[in-house]
């Protein structure tokens, strides 16, 4: 348990009071410390990760995806939603647009393509044998629907052959009669279970085509699929849902002001209104400066007009940021100005501050006020995750996931390696991204500004499944060393013992 006072332990071994209250001369980041090991009764494997953001927001891991323009969009936020955790869709994009991905999200049903290609009857089967080519499809099965998307049949790959090519497909496909549906309706809560309970019953059907009550194909349930995700659902940590049993999502909006440099009041509360409509579980107002008055503002505004919606607002530094977010109605405060790997800000204004003592600042105050904190940016291994969990309630990063397939954004290959964009929301292309799309046509405004990010590249990396794998395995050894069965040890003081690292 924790070191006694007075003991030899307790001289080297501090805890996180002590520690940082010595060390109030100089500012530390992950590296500069190491957390000491405690009696454990607790095996990794048996460690709890779930964290309560806010009243109504619950997640399986305490990892979000950064809401970043070369991070999360829909695809992201699903995957890590079906991880467990949760993804900030980024405001880099028109609001209609930014509302149809959090839509996408909300209605992703997991196992199913929720967009299977489709052939029309009256194609050739050479046509479907080019498509194949072109697109390098693994696959050579697909369904056949009218004009209007309406289902008429299904082509099996059986028969998508160069000596059927000069076949319609209408002649080829099994006619709608005879191809196995199951209304969109009937999947229930768990869609996978009823695709594999299906797939058990009917021997040798290997695809299940979901449509609506007017027959319109809705998505596509392949037996791989279902046994590829029944199998990993065992071993991963459960997603992360509301409580209608849907994904959650997130979505960053902006301080935006008007033409007069006023907030624009009705356009943030009529933007924030679709997202809530459309289902959304929290939404964040990132700024790199969020002890500013147009973010208490704008979180006053929100809280005032959706008063249980989780708001998620930053990003600070300091005791008095926290309780000013706090009191302007934030439920979760993003803490970091500086650490990010794309993050320009300490060198081009010179301000930020050590992630770690930002941390332990923060979360003095963040207790006092009852609110939660999310430790932003400066992530680059699983320890460091271990680190800021001692102090804070989840963690957000970026380049650690922006070179998923998830993320969004082309593989480029240069030397032999692939590589995928990673840029900061503050360098000079986003801005000009985010300007473009929600000023229209307006003067650009980010001339005269100083970038605070820059743009960079990250080798392609493991699917999100992958990389999540890896950061939860390294947090649960981590854990395991702490003697912390659960996230809510958080606060105890044997859990926040640190000591510095020998030759800092
Ligand atoms: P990591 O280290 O995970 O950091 O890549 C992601 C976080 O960095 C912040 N961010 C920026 N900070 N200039 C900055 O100073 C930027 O251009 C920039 N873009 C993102 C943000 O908090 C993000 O979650």
């Amino acid at each position: 348990m924790a070191a006694q006072t007075g003991s030899l332990d307790s001289r080297f071994y501090q805890t996180a009071d002590t520690f940082f209250a010595a060390q109030f001369h100089r500012a530390l980041t992950f590296d500069d410390l190491t957390l000491a090991t405690l009696y454990s009764e607790i095996l990794p494997r048996d460690t709890q990760l779930d964290t309560q953001l806010a009243e109504g927001l619950q997640l399986n891991i305490p990892v979000i995806s950064s809401d970043m323009d070369t991070v999360t969009e829909s695809r992201m936020a699903i995957a890590m939603a079906l991880n467990g955790g949760l993804g900030l869709i980024h405001y880099n994009m028109p609001e209609r647009q930014q509302l149809s991905e959090v839509s996408r999200v909300k209605f992703h049903v997991p196992g199913m393509i929720q967009e299977p290609i489709k052939v029309a009857p009256d194609q050739l089967i050479a046509e479907v044998l080019k498509l194949i080519e072109e697109r390098k499809f693994g696959f050579s099965t697909f369904p056949v629907v009218d004009a209007k998307g309406k289902l008429v049949g299904l082509l099996s790959g059986h028969v998508v052959k160069p000596r059927y090519a000069k076949r319609k497909i209408a002649e080829a496909m099994t006619p709608r009669g005879q191809v196995h549906t199951i209304n969109k309706k009937e999947l229930g809560k768990d869609p996978i279970a009823r695709a594999d309970k299906f797939f058990t019953e009917q021997p040798g059907i290997h695809k299940l085509l979901v449509v609506d009550g007017t027959d319109h194909l809705r998505g596509l349930f392949t037996m791989s699929d279902v046994e590829r995700i029944s199998h990993e659902r065992r071993e991963q940590f459960k997603p992360a849902r509301d409580a209608q049993f849907r994904l959650v999502c997130g979505a960053a909006v902006s301080a935006t002001r008007n033409a007069f440099g006023e907030l624009d009041r009705e356009r943030i509360l009529a933007h924030v209104g679709g997202l809530v409509e459309r289902g959304v579980d929290a939404v964040a107002v990132s700024t790199a400066h969020g002890h500013s008055k147009g973010v208490g503002d704008t979180v006053k505004m929100l809280r005032d007009a959706f008063p249980s919606l989780p708001i998620i607002a930053g990003n600070v530094t300091s005791t008095a940021g926290v309780q000013f977010l706090a009191e302007s109605g934030a439920s979760a405060i993003k803490v970091g100005q500086g650490p990010g790997s794309i993050c320009t800000t300490r060198i081009v204004a010179g301000v930020g501050i050590p992630q770690m003592t930002a941390l332990y600042i923060c979360s003095r105050a963040a207790a006092k006020k009852r609110v939660t904190l999310l430790a932003d940016g400066g992530i680059t291994k699983s320890g460091d995750i271990v680190k800021a969990l001692t102090l804070a309630d989840a963690v957000i990063c970026g380049g650690l996931f922006a070179g998923c397939p998830e993320a969004p954004g082309e593989v480029m290959e240069i030397g032999g390696k692939l590589y995928k964009q990673y840029r900061g929301m503050g360098s000079l292309a986003a801005m000009k991204a985010g300007s473009a799309a929600r000023y229209g046509h307006a003067q650009d405004p980010t001339q005269k500004v100083a970038p605070e990010g820059v743009e960079a590249l990250k080798e392609v990396s493991g699917s999100v499944d992958r990389v999540l794998a890896q950061l939860i395995g390294g947090i649960q050894s981590g854990m395991g060393y702490l003697g912390a069965a659960n996230l809510e040890l958080k606060e105890a003081a044997p859990h926040d013992v640190v000591e510095l690292k020998t030759g800092n």
